[in-house]
Formats: structure tokens, sequence, C-alpha cells
């Protein structure tokens, strides 16, 4: 499972809470509602979901993350679950979920167990990386690994980024009705300089767990090269976010 450091992910990347805040809009939580939110990170979107008079629970299968959630939101549920694991009675209005399943393998699973915990007509409404997601940086670390004859382990690569298709299919067979889904491009900035190597160091480093650290920075230094010319625009970096966006309702 990947290691989280939850500081440097709120200190570096809060563009994931910042674009998910948007994702809370078209939740449009209401006061009353139990809403899950899976793969809460360290809680910001839970927070603002239970700004708007809903209860939430928040899930993250890493501890890390859910220590910092705790101590940040005191009054809110947060526990240590996996999304293709987790059980709850039927008892949720709404299952919530931003950028996150696209680290679960068996997606299946989690949208099966999304629908099995929501009440029925209660709806789930989530963002994932879809296909096309982040290719130029899958590509620019299989090139930089070669270049450098530097082997990582590949059977370490953590994500999933289903096409459109893939992912209606799953909700359709979860027993959902899908309402609405989308797949498009989101480029997303990140933040000064060194946002390419951050991005790396937070978000890849768990692919590259069996090398030494000098192997991991030239590794990094290498991608860095390599995706200039593509990802160094005017204002700095920005990665090629491709997302699919869904409601789904329980019959
Ligand atoms: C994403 O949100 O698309 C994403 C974030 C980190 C790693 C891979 C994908």
């Amino acid at each position: 499972m990947t290691d989280w450091n939850a500081t440097l992910y709120d200190n570096k990347h809060k563009f994931v809470s910042n674009f998910g805040e948007d994702l809370v809009s078209f939740l449009n939580p209401q006061k009353g509602e139990h809403v899950l939110d899976v793969g809460c990170g360290t809680g910001d979107l839970a927070y603002d979901i239970s700004k708007k008079g809903a209860t939430v629970t928040g899930i993250d299968a890493a501890l890390s993350m859910i220590e910092v959630a705790k101590e940040k939101y005191p009054d809110i549920h947060f526990n240590v679950q996996n999304g293709e694991n987790f059980y709850f009675d039927p008892q949720f209005h709404a299952v919530f979920s931003n950028a996150a399943i696209h680290w679960m393998k068996n997606q299946q699973k989690v949208i099966q167990n999304c629908y099995d915990v929501l009440l029925p007509g209660g709806r789930f409404v989530a963002e994932l990386g879809g296909a096309n997601n982040i290719q130029s940086i899958v590509d620019a670390i299989k090139e930089a690994s070669e270049r450098l004859s530097i082997l990582y382990d590949a059977t370490l690569f953590p994500w999933v980024f289903p096409t459109k298709k893939e992912m209606a299919e799953h909700l359709i067979n979860a027993g959902f009705n899908i309402i609405t889904i989308e797949h498009y491009e989101r480029p997303t900035p990140l933040v000064g300089e060194d946002g390419i190597r951050n991005w790396l160091e937070m978000f890849s480093n768990n692919m590259f767990k069996n090398l030494t650290n000098e192997e991991k920075e030239a590794i990094h230094s290498e991608c860095e090269c390599i995706l200039r010319p593509q990802l160094y625009k005017e204002n700095g970096w920005v990665a090629d976010y491709w997302r699919i966006r869904f409601i789904a309702q329980k019959p």
C-alpha cells in the first residue's frame, strides 16, 4: 500500500481538495443527511460537507491521513478503512469520493461497496482520474528509468484510470442508475518551480521504494527534463489530468 506523507499532502497538494470543493457543490449536501466520504485524505472536503449541515463519516486506507484528519476536525467521524473492503449497514443518503478511486485496483468492488451502504434513493457522487490521466508523467517515468537503466518494480504501479465506458459498466453492474457521467481533460497547475518534483515525491514514491535515495533522485531529475517541454507553461508546471465525474443513484 502507498505510504502517505500527510504533511506534504496538505502543504504542497492543496489543489486536490481545492478542486474537490467544486465536487462538493455537485454533491449539494443537505442539512440532516448522512454522507460517507470514501478516500477522505486529511478531511478537508468532509469538513466542507459537514459545514452544509450534513453528518459526515470519512474513511481512508492510510492511517497517517486519518490521524491528521482527526486532529484537524475532531467533530467528524473518521476511520481507517479501505475502499475495496469497507462495510457499514445501509445508512447513507450519499456517498462522495474525490481523487481516490483511481488508487483502488478492484474498482468494481469499490463501487459495489458504495452501493451497498446507501439507503434506497441515495446518490453516489465521485470524481477520479480517467483514461489518459497523467499519461505524459507515466511515460516519462518509464523513459527515465530506461535512459538511466534504473529498474523500479513496475508491479508497484498504483493507479487504475478507467474509461467512461468501463466506469459506466461498473456502476450498472453494481445496480446504480447513472444520472450523469463525463470524461474530460482538466489541466492542473502544480505549485512552484519544484511542482513536478513535489508531485513525484508525493504520489509516485511507492513505485520507487526499492531504490536508493540517489536512484530515486536521478529518476525525478530525468523526469523533470523529459516533462519540461510538455508540462512547463507560461506560469509554471501544469499536469495533464483527465477526470471522470459522475452522479449515480441507488433505485
Ligand atoms: C489524480 O488525482 O489524478 C492523481 C493524483 C495523484 C496520482 C495520480 C493521479
